[in-house]
């Protein structure tokens, strides 16, 4: 017989207090942000913290050049400026993603277009690109979304074809390879993010990623005020080459972030045993689904995501019905399962109105355009929207005795699908 649902008076699965959030630290922590205070140097492009991070970062993606910033969309705005995107030009992105891939491009001026995702793999489709692309196209931005790496050898190939650039959206892969290499080194300009949940954590932050000379010069000067801003003690020229941003971080976070920086190899290989850990269990479960691994490289799974298959447990309902009364029942088991996205990105508001700078900025920088959001031409992301979610906690310090837990849950959940989805509807 089935155990008793949490929701029908059983004894939940996860027990209360064992699961751990992101990122674990510690006394290491602390020490590198006492630093800070002893050293008396708080921010600047030559401050201690900013360099060394730059430094290893570089060095870990494989890349010539480094800048922190202070978020993971500044560092995609200035990926998308030093790149040579310029105000009324088009940018390709994919439909599923969080808004601020597409809002580093409007924040240039530029304007995004969308191509559909492919059904497994959940990041933008290759095959949808070329129809894309118009005259105003300059740039292709994959995103490695939920720490899958995008297809990028076809998009580079569809670049190269059409003298485009290849903007890697990175804010949440990092670490992730393609055909052997890391993300941020095969990209022309990349933008990483440091903010609280991601793999690389310093509460809020960011990092541009190059191999390019001009484009890390660029990136350089964009990052202060639109100057060439020499190290502490020299002399300053107060002279902007053109339109900058103040995106420097402060040494707190730097120094946060690189105390992180030194577990950060270690706390990836646990995240990814933890989900192949997760994958093979859910392989044993009728009704959900596991991420694929894909063939040409390696996911880092910032989120892990299920996928609800109600026609393996003989439901007769939507996908979305089905995920609503489990996610329902794992709750009450202790297990957290979150809902990331509700609509395509083109979907959202800001495009459907084209809402941007006011007056209609930037679409109307080319009024023979229609750029009409409205339309379906994203079925997969909303297909894969209403079927999936991601299931929380699949991090260090958690460990594989909480992934034992998750699938005793999910599996109980399975057991009693009827009565789960009874006491959806009520
Ligand atoms: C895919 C993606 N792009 C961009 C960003 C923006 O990063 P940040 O929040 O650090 O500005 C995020 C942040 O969650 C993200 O998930």
């Amino acid at each position: 017989m089935a155990e008793k649902l949490a929701l029908d008076g059983g004894t939940r699965t996860v027990p209360e207090g064992m699961v751990q959030t992101w990122p674990p630290h510690d006394q290491r922590d602390r020490d590198a942000i006492n630093k800070v205070f002893d050293s008396n140097v708080f921010h600047g492009n030559s401050a201690p913290h900013a360099l060394e991070m730059q430094e290893k970062w570089a060095e870990y993606c494989g890349c010539k050049y480094a800048l922190v910033t202070n978020s993971g969309t500044s560092a995609l705005h200035m990926a998308v400026a030093a790149a040579g995107v310029l105000p009324g030009d088009e940018v390709i992105t994919s439909a599923f993603s969080f808004w601020a891939s597409a809002a580093a491009i409007l924040h240039h001026c530029a304007i995004p277009v969308f191509a559909d995702i492919d059904p497994v793999y959940y990041t933008i489709d290759p095959a949808k690109i070329e129809a894309k692309i118009t005259p105003r196209t300059t740039a292709i931005m994959p995103v490695h979304i939920h720490g899958m790496p995008a297809e990028l050898g076809p998009i580079l190939e569809i670049a190269e074809k059409h003298n485009l650039k290849v903007i890697g959206d990175a804010c949440q892969a990092h670490g992730a390879t393609y055909d052997g290499k890391r993300v941020g080194n095969i990209e022309f300009t990349t933008g990483f993010s440091t903010n609280r949940s991601k793999l690389l954590s310093s509460g809020e932050g960011g990092i541009f990623a190059t191999n390019d000379e001009g484009a890390h010069a660029y990136g350089l000067r964009m990052r202060e005020f639109g100057e060439v801003v020499p190290p502490a003690g020299e002399t300053r020229e107060y002279n902007a080459f053109g339109l900058g941003w103040n995106y420097r971080p402060h040494e707190f976070v730097n120094a946060f972030m690189l105390a992180q920086f030194g577990r950060f190899e270690e706390n990836r290989n646990k995240r990814i045993e933890l989900a192949n850990f997760m994958t093979e269990g859910l392989a044993q479960i009728p009704g959900l689904g596991a991420p694929a691994t894909p063939p040409w490289g390696q996911p880092v799974y910032f989120s892990y995501v299920v996928e609800f298959r109600p026609e393996e447990v003989g439901l007769d309902c939507t996908p979305l019905e089905m995920k609503t009364a489990c996610v329902k029942a794992l709750a009450a088991e202790g297990i957290g399962m979150g809902q990331w996205q509700t609509r395509s990105i083109p979907h959202q508001d800001v495009f459907l109105q084209k809402q941007g700078f006011g007056r209609g900025v930037p679409w109307s920088l080319n009024p023979d355009e229609a750029y009409d959001y409205a339309n379906e031409e994203y079925p997969l992301t909303d297909a894969f929207i209403a079927a999936h979610c991601y299931l929380a906690a699949v991090h260090p310090p958690n460990d594989i005795d909480l992934m034992e837990k998750y699938i005793a849950g999910l599996t109980k959940v399975i057991d009693n699908i009827d009565r789960v989805m009874e006491l959806g509807a009520q």
